[in-house]
This record gives structure tokens, C-alpha cells and sequence, in this order.
């Protein structure tokens, strides 16, 4: 039995207006008819073949709380544990909380740590993977998922594979773990074709990643393990203590632990996988026609090439005539305009609103 650990913290700025601070984009149909959040529960639910999954552990803050108790309902899956955070402390302390909760109730616990914001279309291939990883988490491993790299990303982590996986995509013992490389770095990696991009998704025992803290990041475990014990039961909500909470580093379990653990392995999955990084990833996502045209909201494209326009307003109608390369999402109360090459630079926008308040 694997418990799903669905972290839902962050805000995604590189894909305003949709995603919100007060609605990020793991709440929203981006790519399909469900919310990302909802499809990676999904994903991570039933029972198939060697795999069963346990209800999710879903760690959120408080003004989310509410939103993923509907949209898991919305789709039949009981919510398991819904831990708040008072506050992001980033996701060591997050997925250190999670673990220690786990523990309490079973002490063989195995976790799989899952982003609620990324794209896996094939959830057949990526349950497969995590069956794969299986024997080595019962070896006390800490599973990682490989991505195969296709250029020299600077937003993700390197996984260094310590001998070449056999067909089947079993796992492979890690050399190393380089998170967020410089771009140089990340060049040199790419080109010396040994390394996968890190998935952000982990499988472990409870257990084992509890030892990898006290071990590599042993100024969390004290912090943490007050807010969990002395956290308080709320309608279903597991609400964490907010005193001691606060003291714990605002650290990634990437630096925190990952980094630095010597029981590493990796599953290969080779198959499509996105981080929906910007609203070009989701123009990618979305099955362009031939053209490379998505519209949806009921918007217009008349004569564009390789565009995105996005209506999700009930108030304007978006119609585009002759654009190439444009990003255009209308929300009721805010428009972006963007050519699509500067898609990362949105979070700008964020920034200079946010400025102007
Ligand atoms: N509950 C909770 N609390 N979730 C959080 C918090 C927090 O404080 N901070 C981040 N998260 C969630 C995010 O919403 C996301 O789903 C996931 O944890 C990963 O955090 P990101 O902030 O998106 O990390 P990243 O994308 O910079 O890097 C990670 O993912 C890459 C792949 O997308 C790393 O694991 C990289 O190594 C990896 O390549
Ligand atoms: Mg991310």
C-alpha cells in the first residue's frame, strides 16, 4: 500500500492571470477538464495491478483547504489527511511533516511524494514506474524519477545515473544529485549524457526519509516534530502548530536531504512529463491543431500560427486575427498579452503588479 503525498504550496506565477495567488494553478483546468490537482490524485488512486494506493495526504495552507476537499469529492476520491501549513516553509519541513504523520500511524509506511501541478498524461506508464521502484524502496532506497533531458534546464535538478539502465527501466543506484544547476553547468551535464532531470516526485519509506533528515538536515526534526505533535484536529484538518512551525528553514527537500543522501535511486520514465513551467509548456500540453493553434474558452483564432488564446471569462469575447507566436489569456479581470518567446517573463508582470499594488 502507497500513501500519495500531494503537495499543494505553490503559487505559479509564470502562468498569470490564471493562476492566482489566492487560486494557483494546480486548481485550475489548464490542460483538459480537470484541474492538475485533481488529475495527479487521480494518478495516484485505486488499485491497479501490484499497486495500491492509500487516500492522499494533501499538504496545503489554509485558504486552500476547502478547494481540495471539493475538487478530490469532485471526483470520487475520499481526501485522506489534509495537513496545513501556517505557513510555506518550502518542502522539506513539508514532506519531513508529512512523514511523521505517516510514521505515527504505521511504521512500514511508504510514501510517494507527488507535485499536484505537474502534467503526466500516461498515468498507466508512470504507475508502472513506480512499480518498478518498489524493491528498492523495501532495500531502504529513496526513489527518484529520471526524466530524459532535452536541453539545458537551469529550473530543475540533475540526477547522474551511476551505470546505464537495462530495457526495462529499472532502477539505477545515483552517482549524484545537482539541484538547479547554472547554465554552464547544466550544459556540461546535458552534453555528458548520464544525467535525467529530476521529476520532483519520491518514493521512500516513512521511515528512511525520516533517518535521511535526521541525518542531513537534522535542524529540521525538532521544529517539525513540535508542530506535528502539538498540531490540532480541525473539521478533518490536521492543522499544524504555528509556533514552532515557524522556526523551521524555509528549505527544498532537493537541498535539504536529496542533495546529500548516499541511498539514491533512480526509475527511468520516458514517458511525457511537463512542469507546466509557463504558458508556453502549456501550449505544448494542450495539442496544438496543425496550425499550432490552442483556443479554448470558446475563443477565436482566425489565420494565427502557433498562438494560444484563452477565454475564461464569462464577460469578453477573444477573438485573434493573423497572430503568430502570441500567448493571450482574457480573465474578467485581466488580460496578458505576450509573444510566446517571452513566456517566462510573466512572472515579471507579477512582480511589477505587485509593485504597483
Ligand atoms: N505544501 C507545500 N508547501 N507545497 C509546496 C511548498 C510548500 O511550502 N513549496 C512548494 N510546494 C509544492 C509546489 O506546489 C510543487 O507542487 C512542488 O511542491 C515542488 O515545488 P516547486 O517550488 O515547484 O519546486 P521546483 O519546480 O522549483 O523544483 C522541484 O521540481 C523540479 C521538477 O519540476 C525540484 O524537485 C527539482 O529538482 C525538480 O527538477
Ligand atoms: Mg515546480
Amino acid at each position: 500500500l502507497i500513501t500519495p503525498v500531494l503537495l499543494c504550496g505553490g503559487s505559479g506565477t509564470r502562468l498569470w492571470p490564471l493562476s492566482r495567488k489566492s487560486y494557483p494553478k494546480q486548481f485550475v483546468p489548464l490542460v483538459g477538464e480537470e484541474t492538475l490537482f485533481q488529475a495527479s490524485a487521480r494518478r495516484l488512486s485505486g488499485k491497479t495491478g501490484d499497486l495500491s494506493f492509500a487516500a492522499p495526504v494533501v499538504l496545503t495552507n489554509s485558504d486552500f483547504r476547502f478547494i481540495v476537499v471539493e475538487q478530490l469529492q469532485a471526483i470520487g476520491i475520499d481526501p485522506g489527511t489534509i495537513i496545513i501549513e501556517p505557513e510555506g516553509r518550502n518542502t522539506a519541513p513539508a514532506v519531513l511533516a508529512a512523514a511523521l504523520c505517516a510514521y505515527h500511524e504505521d511504521k512500514d509506511a511508504v510514501l510517494l511524494i507527488a507535485p499536484s501541478d505537474h502534467v503526466v498524461p500516461d498515468a498507466a506508464a508512470f504507475q508502472a514506474a513506480v512499480a518498478r521502484g518498489l524493491d528498492a524502496v523495501a532495500q531502504g532506497q529513496l526513489v527518484t524519477f529520471g526524466i530524459m533531458p532535452t536541453h539545458a534546464e537551469t529550473a530543475y535538478g540533475y540526477l547522474e545515473l551511476a551505470n546505464t539502465p537495462d530495457e526495462n527501466g529499472s532502477p539505477v543506484p545515483l552517482e549524484q544529485f545537482v539541484e538547479k544547476p547554472d547554465l554552464p553547468r547544466a550544459t556540461e551535464m546535458l552534453a555528458a549524457g548520464t544525467f535525467k532531470w529530476n521529476a520532483g516526485i519520491f518514493l521512500f519509506r516513512a521511515s528512511e526519509i525520516i533517518a535521511a533528515f535526521k541525518t542531513h538536515a537534522p535542524e529540521l526534526i525538532e521544529p517539525v516534530t513540535a508542530a506535528v505533535e502539538t498540531a490540532t484536529a480541525d473539521l478533518g484538518f490536521l492543522r499544524l502548530n504555528p509556533e514552532p512551525w515557524g522556526q523551521a528553514e524555509d528549505i527544498s527537500i532537493d537541498y535539504a536531504v536529496m542533495e546529500k543522501a548516499t541511498n539514491l535511486s533512480v526509475v527511468p520514465f520516458d514517458a511525457a512529463w511537463s512542469d507546466l513551467g509557463g504558458w508556453d509548456a502549456v501550449w505544448r500540453e494542450s495539442e496544438p491543431d496543425a496550425q499550432g493553434v490552442v483556443t479554448s474558452g470558446g475563443a477565436t483564432a482566425i489565420d494565427c500560427h502557433n498562438t494560444l488564446l484563452r477565454s475564461d471569462s464569462d464577460q469578453l469575447e477573444v477573438v485573434g486575427i493573423g497572430l503568430d507566436n502570441i500567448i493571450a489569456v482574457a480573465m474578467n479581470d485581466a488580460v496578458l498579452v505576450a509573444d510566446t518567446s517571452r513566456a517566462q517573463d510573466v512572472k515579471k508582470a507579477v512582480s511589477a503588479l505587485k509593485e504597483k499594488g
